[in-house]
């Protein structure tokens, strides 16, 4: 059966815990994975600028033993000659076995879904959602604590336009006992479609805060962004916002021993690089588990056989 990914919530719980398992396996034993996508080819359709989740994506495919072929900006693309998603995705169908696409334009990767024969991934969407970095950092939540219940998250900076915070509150809202401490400028708030079909809906306690410093006592987890430049209407606006929050050596000595940091990156200013030798500086690692999650979900969509 054709599947996508194009939110969090189309893997159910139990299907995100075999995946993150898979993940695990596939990190502890890459040999037994080494071929498990000989002759398959993963199409990398990048319509905005990436570092991490393209080449991880292409990282994850050859590991398997498969091929990848794609673009990596829209002026490179036919979109540049205004080829829509729906016509390039019918092309792409007969070139690849799957693809990950990122778009400025919320909703693009869900019209190349109605339009694909192979699995469509959402690499990121406009300021929506982003649900393989989730992946990743539901990994490197449960390789940090162990366990993904019962936590108490604070989310800072921009979570307005942070589409990496919509997809993680997302899949966060079905596990037990989660907590949401929302750090930002009034400015930069969550939207009120994530507030409602996420928190009301489930019922999920949180708070909005404009300190970061009130809040860290109390996390398990600070969720660092970065204010999303690209998003923004206007340059001043962006200038008046991108250093509302700065982490820095004198603010992690309010956090707990055992509160990681997380950071999707890039990194511009908000986490000062005196932080990265603290012990419970995580996002260099988090980059890390993003190659294997992406090897499980490719796996998984492909449906290849794996132990
Ligand atoms: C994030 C994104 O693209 O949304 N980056 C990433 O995929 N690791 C976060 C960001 O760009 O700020």
């Amino acid at each position: 059966m054709l599947r996508h990914l194009l939110n969090p919530m189309d893997l159910s719980v139990e299907e995100t815990a075999d995946l993150l398992a898979l993940a695990g396996k596939m990190e502890a034993n890459p040999s037994e994975y080494a071929h498990i996508c000989d002759g398959k080819k993963l199409a990398t359709l990048f319509y905005e600028p990436s570092t991490r989740t393209r080449l991880s994506f292409e990282a994850a495919m050859l590991n398997m033993g498969g091929s990848v072929l794609g673009f990596s900006s829209a002026d490179s693309s036919s979109a540049s000659k205004g080829e829509s998603v729906a016509d390039t995705i019918r092309v792409i169908s007969s070139y690849a076995d799957i693809c990950a696409m990122r778009h400025p334009k919320e909703g693009a990767p869900l019209v190349a879904a109605t339009h694909s024969l192979i699995p469509v991934i959402n690499a990121g969407d406009g300021g929506h959602q982003h649900p393989t970095q989730t992946l990743t950092d539901l990994s490197t939540i449960y390789h940090l604590k162990g366990r993904l219940d019962s936590l108490t998250i604070g989310l800072c900076g921009d979570l307005k336009f942070g589409r990496t915070v919509h997809s993680l509150m997302t899949a966060m809202s079905r596990y037990a006992n989660v907590r949401f401490v929302l750090i930002s400028p009034p400015e930069l708030k969550i939207p009120s479609y994530v507030r409602e079909s996420v928190l009301e809906r489930n019922n999920i306690p949180y708070t909005e805060v404009v300190s970061l410093e009130q809040a860290l006592p109390q996390l398990d987890i600070l969720y660092m962004t970065r204010v999303q430049r690209e998003r923004f209407f206007n340059e001043e606006e962006y200038i008046r916002m991108k250093d509302s929050y700065i982490l820095d050596r004198a603010k992690m000595a309010l956090a707990p021993e055992d509160m990681f940091v997380l950071h999707p990156l890039p990194r511009v200013n908000e986490i000062s690089v005196e932080v990265d030798s603290d012990p419970r500086a995580a996002y260099f690692r988090q980059a890390r588990y993003g190659v294997y999650v992406r090897m499980a979900l490719i796996a998984t969509l492909l449906e290849v056989k794996v132990c």
